[in-house]
C-alpha cells in the first residue's frame, strides 16, 4: 500500500517532526516545502491567523497539489488592543531576537494592572473538496519581569504566567505544556475532524 502524504506549510524542523508524530497513527507522511526541495516564503499579509495560516495552507496545495495544512500563532496581549497578535514573530522591528521582543512587550505594556493575555494557534487545511480552519487558545497573564531561570519555551514563554500551573511556561516542560497549549488544542481539533472525513 502506498503511503499516504498530507504537506505541511512550515520551515521548521521541529514543528515538522512534532506533526509527524501525531500524523503517523492515521498512516500519514507529512512532507514539508524543505523536504520537497520547493522554496516556499509566502507573504503572511493578512490581519489575522486565520488568514494568514489559509495563505500559507492554500499555497502550498497549488504548488504541490497534495492536501496541506498550516498554522499560524501568537500572543494577544488585551491592555495592548490584542497587539503583537499575526506580528508577533515581528513585534519591535526586524532583526530582534525573541528575548528583545519580550522585552518590548513587558516595555510596551509598562505597569498597566490589566496583565491578560493569551496565545492563540490557527490550523488550517486544504484540499480539492475542503478549506477549514480550526482555532485553540490559552489564556494567562504578563508577568512584571522577563524569567532567566526558566529552561523551557521560546519566545513569550519567560513572560508568559499560567494560572492553573502556578508557573511561566518557561518553567514548564515541553510535556506538560504540551497538555494545554494552543497549538495542542488547534491540532486536537483537526485531527478529530480529520479522523472523522478518513
Ligand atoms: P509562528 O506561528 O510559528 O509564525 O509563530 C509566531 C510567533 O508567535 C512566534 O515567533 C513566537 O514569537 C510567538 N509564539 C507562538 N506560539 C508561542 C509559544 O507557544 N510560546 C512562545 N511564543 C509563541
Amino acid at each position: 500500500m502506498t503511503k499516504k502524504t498530507l504537506a505541511f506549510a512550515s520551515g521548521s524542523d521541529h514543528k515538522k517532526k512534532e506533526m509527524q508524530m501525531l500524523l503517523s497513527p492515521f498512516g500519514y507522511e507529512v512532507v514539508t516545502p524543505k523536504s520537497l526541495g520547493i522554496p516556499f516564503a509566502p507573504e503572511e499579509t493578512e490581519t489575522t491567523f486565520v488568514g494568514n495560516s489559509f495563505i500559507k495552507s492554500k499555497e502550498l496545495f497549488q504548488l504541490t497539489g497534495i492536501p496541506s495544512f498550516a498554522d499560524d500563532s501568537g500572543i494577544s496581549v488585551d491592555a495592548l488592543g490584542g497587539e503583537p497578535g499575526v506580528f508577533s514573530a515581528r513585534y519591535g522591528g526586524p532583526g530582534l531576537s525573541d528575548k528583545e521582543r519580550a522585552l518590548h512587550l513587558l516595555n510596551q505594556l509598562g505597569e498597566n494592572p490589566n496583565r491578560q493575555a493569551h496565545y492563540s494557534c490557527v490550523v488550517t487545511f486544504v484540499d480539492s473538496i475542503h478549506q477549514v480552519s480550526f482555532e485553540g487558545k490559552v489564556e494567562g497573564l504578563i508577568m512584571l519581569d522577563y524569567d532567566t531561570i526558566g529552561p523551557y519555551g521560546f519566545g513569550y514563554d519567560p513572560i508568559f504566567f499560567y494560572p492553573e500551573f502556578g508557573k511561566r511556561f518557561s518553567e514548564v516542560s515541553e510535556e506538560e505544556k504540551n497538555k494545554v497549549s494552543h497549538r495542542k488544542k488547534a491540532m486536537e481539533l483537526f485531527l478529530n475532524w480529520f479522523q472523522s472525513i478518513q
